[in-house]
């Protein structure tokens, strides 16, 4: 799918990330598998991650994140009509976190569903949240990105748990006066869909409920690189942009190497892309908004700044969104 914007513009007015508290080392891991702290570094560029307490679902990590992103737009909980959740790690299949999550905040007028894209689920949601947006179906949204893979990675298994980290974001999405979004590419290949899978999540292998996330890294690293340039260039070319007109950069933080290959690629300098995989490992669905809210600590989203989001993962799954900043709310 691919798509410009036509018309109406709509953007992001609030932003807002939460990850827990435990940090976990690669040094800490070298004790629970075989691996070291020199093998992650050099091959993901992963320093540590957050991982969730024992007690800790995804709706709790998400709530603190929806909150702030309602503070930053300055907007009321019950004056959102629509709440999707990016998430590959719901609480449970339902109710759906969102239902929960609309509940606890306070928003009887929306409606609220899960999105399950992997971890290019905030993208697709953000599009999602776009598309009701323009048509006027909805007036103000919010979307949130997040997931505790800790929770269904296989703590024996190296090649896996190494890799991930749990964390959430979230952003507000209303009509603006100037910029927003320009357009999206979004697309999917279950053809590759055993590349990165979690078999006993569902109706198919029901069987064995206790399976966890099973990954062939070099595949799912060669359909990356493939996709992280292609969604790219193709919806800069469709919005009639170059890489030279991107201000700042953020790609899905799955694995250092990767965000190095599309750089190159594209040309984009490394000046204006995005890396925190080094602190928050690959956290799924959370991954872009916490990478957006680095983005913004340093003091690059500044009004007008051409952002450019790229995400993949299970499905497989890619998807990109060209965004024009707003900062401040639409008068
Ligand atoms: O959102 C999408 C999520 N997934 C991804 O983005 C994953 C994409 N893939 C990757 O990032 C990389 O393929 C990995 C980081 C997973 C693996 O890196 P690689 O350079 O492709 O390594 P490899 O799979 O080719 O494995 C090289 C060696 C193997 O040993 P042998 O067969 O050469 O003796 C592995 O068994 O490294 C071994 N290995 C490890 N060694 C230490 C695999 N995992 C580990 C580990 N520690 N954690």
């Amino acid at each position: 799918m691919l798509g410009t914007a036509q018309g109406v513009r709509i953007g992001i007015t609030g932003l807002g990330v939460h990850v827990p508290d435990k940090v976990l080392t690669n040094a800490e891991l070298a004790e629970i598998v075989e691996t070291s702290d020199e093998w992650i570094r050099e091959r993901t560029g992963i320093r540590e991650r957050r991982i969730a307490a024992d007690d800790e679902a995804l709706t709790d990590i998400a709530l603190p994140a929806a909150r702030a992103a309602l503070e930053d737009a300055g907007v009321d909980a019950a004056d959102i009509d629509f709440l999707v959740c990016a998430t590959v790690t719901p609480d449970m299949m339902f109710p759906t976190s969102s239902a929960l999550l609309a509940d606890t905040l306070g928003m009887p007028n929306a409606a609220a569903y899960d999105l399950l894209a992997g971890c290019t689920g905030f993208v697709y949601a953000i599009a999602q949240a776009y598309g009701m947006l323009a048509s006027g179906l909805s007036r103000r949204a919010l979307v949130i990105g997040g997931d505790v893979l800790s929770k269904i990675l296989d703590w024996e298994d190296r090649s896996t748990l190494v890799l991930f980290g749990d964390g959430a974001g979230a952003v507000v999405m209303e009509p603006v006066d100037r910029g927003g979004f320009l357009g999206f590419e979004l697309g999917a290949d279950g053809g590759g869909g055993e590349y990165l899978w979690y078999p006993g999540s569902g109706s198919r292998h029901f069987e064995n409920p206790e399976s966890f996330v099973k990954m062939n890294g070099r595949e799912v690293f060669k359909f990356a690189t493939r996709v992280m340039v292609s969604s790219a260039s193709e919806i800069l070319a469709e919005c009639g942009k170059t890489v030279d007109d991107v201000d700042v950069y953020v790609p899905h933080q799955a694995n250092k190497r990767i965000i190095d290959y599309a750089v190159a690629k594209l040309g984009i300098p490394p000046e204006k892309t995005i890396v925190n995989v080094d602190r928050f490992g690959n956290t799924s669905s959370g991954s872009i908004p916490l990478a957006l809210a680095d983005a913004r600590a340093d003091g690059r989203l500044h009004d007008g700044a051409l952002v450019l989001l790229t995400g993949m993962g299970a499905g497989l799954t890619w998807g990109s969104a060209l965004v024009e900043w707003t900062n401040g709310r639409p008068s």
